[in-house]
């Protein structure tokens, strides 16, 4: 059976292996950029731990359509930079800000491209599946960023629309990663079913915890601006479980602070932060994340993989879930 340490050489390697076009290098250094800093790449491991399940050992029809879906993820998140005008990913500045918006755009395009000529190297046995599942998969990332957007705007969301769009902007991406490993490698259509749902909720559970960093992480190890949010007046689950607890008058003098000077921002966010802090928003999004984590790893007994293929996938969720950055 495939070992974890083997997992994790793997994707060092694929990262460092993959070439991309040289010129022009506005549009190609971003993408450089991106891969070669490298975040957790959360989403290609789980990719080759749900194929791992299956088969012993790794090649090409699995490290390409992996290294894909990390290479889409990416141009989310340039994308997304943009959009949340955040400043620093990763402990290094964002592409829009290091280069200039149109760069941003034009890059984060070709990212989208290009792991689309990724993804299309699966087998031909699985290619019309997965590609279904990609285009799908990536089509509602854009619909939870344009809801994401939307309630920006909105004096309150409920949570069931909060986790909907959760579930669009982020879930589905890592439910996709993980299906698309199990579809590879032949599993069953249940099984991939399985996997898919387990990687939703965990997702759910892993953009709760991404806000809740937003507010309480360590910057030093967070690798983004702390607050961000709190600015962009984003729909969290700590600004939606704390209007959904104490209404929207409580915290409308916070919330309509300015922004304009680093001074103003600072005192933005700690006047958010101390209501949230009354209010222990903090506390319950960590009750909400435990429960999503328990109701993930319902999937993964329902599998019956037996105690050891098991054990890696609840190692892969408490790696995932005790996230600090
Ligand atoms: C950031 O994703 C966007 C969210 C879905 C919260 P990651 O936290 O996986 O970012 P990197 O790839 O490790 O930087
Ligand atoms: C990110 O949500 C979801 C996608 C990029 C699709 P966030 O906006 O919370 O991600 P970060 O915090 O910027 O990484
Ligand atoms: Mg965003
Ligand atoms: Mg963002
Ligand atoms: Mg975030």
């Amino acid at each position: 059976m495939i070992q974890e340490k083997h997992i994790e050489a793997t994707l060092k390697e694929m990262f460092s292996n993959l070439k991309f076009t040289q010129e022009p290098a506005g549009l190609y250094d971003p993408l450089r950029y991106m891969i070669e800093i490298g975040g957790k790449r959360i989403r290609p491991r789980l990719c080759l731990t749900a194929y791992a399940l299956y088969k012993d050992s790794f090649s090409e029809e699995i490290l390409i359509p992996a290294a894909a879906i990390e290479v889409f993820h990416s141009f989310t998140l340039i994308h997304d930079d943009i959009m949340d005008k955040a400043e620093v990913r990763r402990g290094v500045p964002t592409v829009y800000r290091k280069w200039n918006e149109n760069t941003a755009i034009l890059s984060g395009d070709v990212m989208s491209i290009e792991s689309y000529r990724m993804v299309a190297k699966a087998p031909a046995s699985a290619l019309p599946a997965v590609l279904e599942l990609f285009s799908k998969t990536a089509a509602e990332v854009c619909e939870g960023q344009q809801y994401d957007m939307d309630f920006e705007d909105l004096p309150q969301v409920p949570m069931e629309d909060y986790l909907k769009m959760i579930g669009l902007k982020t879930a589905v991406l890592i439910a996709c990663s993980a299906k698309m490993g199990a579809l590879i490698a032949g599993a069953s259509a249940e099984d991939a079913d399985l996997l898919y749902k387990f990687g939703y909720d965990l997702g759910l559970a892993f953009q709760i915890a991404d806000d809740w960093l937003d507010t309480y992480g360590d910057p030093a190890v967070f690798g983004k601006a702390i607050g961000g949010d709190i600015l962009n007046n984003k729909k969290s689950w700590l600004l939606t479980r704390a209007l959904e607890k104490a209404g929207t008058e409580r915290l409308a003098d916070a919330l309509a602070m300015p922004i304009g000077t680093e001074e103003d921002k600072e005192a933005k966010i700690a006047a958010v932060k101390t209501i949230y802090n009354e209010l222990e928003v903090g506390k319950e999004a960590m009750h909400e994340i435990k429960r999503l984590h328990s109701q993930a790893m319902e999937y993964v007994d329902r599998l019956n993989l037996g105690k050891i293929k098991t054990e890696m996938l609840h190692r892969y969720a408490d790696m995932l879930l005790g996230r600090r950055k």
